[in-house]
């Protein structure tokens, strides 16, 4: 395996890791108002970078929301035309105290680059802008026709490129994408990631009493609407882990023999992964179903948070006149997103137990997806990957999300190539998010790789 950008790419990895630790020291958090201009600062380098490599067209896409950033290189005369996907907002870092080393202060420690950002999924957009750059500089052109689009709002549901993608504009005319936003199985094991849940992220606000309230004086009497969450929310799943909204499976498509047969033969240790990666005592979730299964293909319900009433130290008694919740439904293939947020809503209203008034708001939803895996791209990502990594692929769902991959497909009628190059216990959304520097490094290089082979 040899070719001349390779030779670039690793005669300019120290540059590189340099350069992705300045691009992660900007704090392009997109769900706080506070950083709306971090991320607009992110695009513009994104932006700028992409030009000073010999990308054409650059530029920001506006949005409602944080701004995209386009550009491409399109003088492959016969070749087909890869569109690259990654994001560049980021988490939010907190609980602050919980990080070794600051998140926005990029940090090498044995082998890995710690910050908010560094694997989900800066480091992954540098990485594929690295390789766009290799190519370039050591052939003097690209082996296929490229276009780049990458969002700045994938974290908080990615409205603004969903827009985009569904006006089907002339400018993503591709015959394939590739997504670089996901994990590999396990170190030194190249993945490829075949399908993904979909997801509606909701809020319930439950309303008593008038305005908060004496809790001795009024206790007794006035509705808690904590409690009233709290009943609401212990209806939502039994203690089997089996979600109680009605109609909520209908239509879920599950996996093959043929693709359980596949996950029975990956390299997973269960009890390795409960002390390791979880941390419980115990694993939970739904009884006859592997662990596998169900964080891959089966729906899940989970509470976030609870903001109001008394968080403070110390002692406070008051019944609260409001409360709320913020829930998540991730949900399987063959799940619509806006027919299950119709069943949770009516479910929660019919629930909800007297005194309260609850207002049940959807903040966002995204497709579940299932990638298809018999093209010449995810023959030729194949081919790459066994090249750079020396050992086959193997082909892996994930429980997480990433909206926009589905709408490649439906809109623009590109199957996806998802190759990521995060690790289990790299800390995605969590302190001391890392991404392993023998990864970045590969990363470049199996995406240069991948492009030569769709090319051939
Ligand atoms: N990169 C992740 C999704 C992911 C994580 C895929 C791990 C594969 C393995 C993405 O940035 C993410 O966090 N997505 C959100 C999407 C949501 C806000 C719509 C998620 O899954 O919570
Ligand atoms: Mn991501
Ligand atoms: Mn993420």
């Amino acid at each position: 395996m040899s070719s001349s950008a390779l030779s670039f790419a690793h005669q300019n990895y120290n540059r590189f890791l340099d350069e992705l630790k300045d691009f992660l020291r900007i704090p392009s958090i997109s769900t706080t108002p506070e950083h709306k201009e971090d991320c607009r600062h992110t695009a513009e380098v994104l932006a700028k970078e992409l030009s000073r490599i010999g990308m054409e067209n650059a530029r920001l896409i506006e949005t409602e929301g944080h701004p995209l950033v386009y550009a491409d290189w399109l003088h492959a005369k016969g070749k087909p035309t890869v569109l690259f996907y990654a994001h560049y907002d980021v988490q939010p870092p907190d609980p602050l105290e919980e990080w070794v080393s600051p998140p926005f202060e990029p940090t090498e420690r044995n082998g890995n680059l710690y910050a908010r950002g560094a694997v989900d999924d800066k480091g992954q957009a540098w990485l594929e802008v690295k390789a766009l750059e290799s190519l370039l500089a050591a052939d003097g052109k690209l082996p296929v026709n490229v276009r780049v689009l990458l969002e700045g709002e994938e974290e908080v549901g990615g409205e603004g490129i969903a827009n985009f993608v569904a006006s089907r504009p002339p400018e993503l005319k591709s015959d394939c994408a590739l997504v670089c936003d996901t994990e590999m199985f396990a170190p030194d094991l190249p993945t490829l990631c075949i399908g993904l849940r979909g997801m509606i992220y909701t809020e319930v606000e439950a309303r008593g009493a008038r305005t908060d309230l004496h809790s001795g004086m009024y206790g007794g009497a006035a509705p808690n609407p904590f409690v009233a969450l709290a009943q609401i929310i212990a209806q939502l799943k039994d203690e089997n882990g089996h979600i109680l909204i009605p109609g909520f499976y209908d239509g879920m498509i599950p996996p093959s023999a043929e693709e359980l047969a596949t996950w029975k033969r990956l390299p997973f240790d269960e009890e390795k992964y409960r002390k390791t990666e979880v941390g419980s005592k115990e694993l939970v979730g739904e009884a006859g179903y592997s662990v596998l299964e169900r964080t891959w293909a089966r729906p899940t319900l989970d509470v976030h948070g609870m903001p109001g009433g008394f968080t403070g130290a110390g002692a406070k008694t008051v019944i609260p006149a409001k409360a709320t919740a913020k829930i998540s439904m991730r949900l399987a293939p063959g799940m619509d997103p806006a027919r299950a947020f119709e069943q949770y809503k009516h479910y929660v209203e019919k629930i909800a137990p007297a005194g309260v008034e609850v207002d049940v708001r959807l903040i966002h939803a995204g497709d579940p997806c299932v990638v298809s895996v018999d093209n010449r791209y995810v023959q030729a990502a194949t081919r790459a990957l066994h090249e750079v990594w020396g050992k086959d692929t193997v082909f892996i769902r994930s429980g997480g999300s990433i909206p926009i991959v589905g709408a490649f497909e439906r809109y623009l009628g590109a199957p996806s190539v998802v190759m990521g190059f995060g690790l289990p216990d790299d800390n995605l959304h969590a302190p001391n998010e890392k991404f392993n520097l023998k990864n970045f490094a590969l990363g470049i290089d199996s995406v240069i790789r991948f492009l030569e082979e769709a090319g051939r």
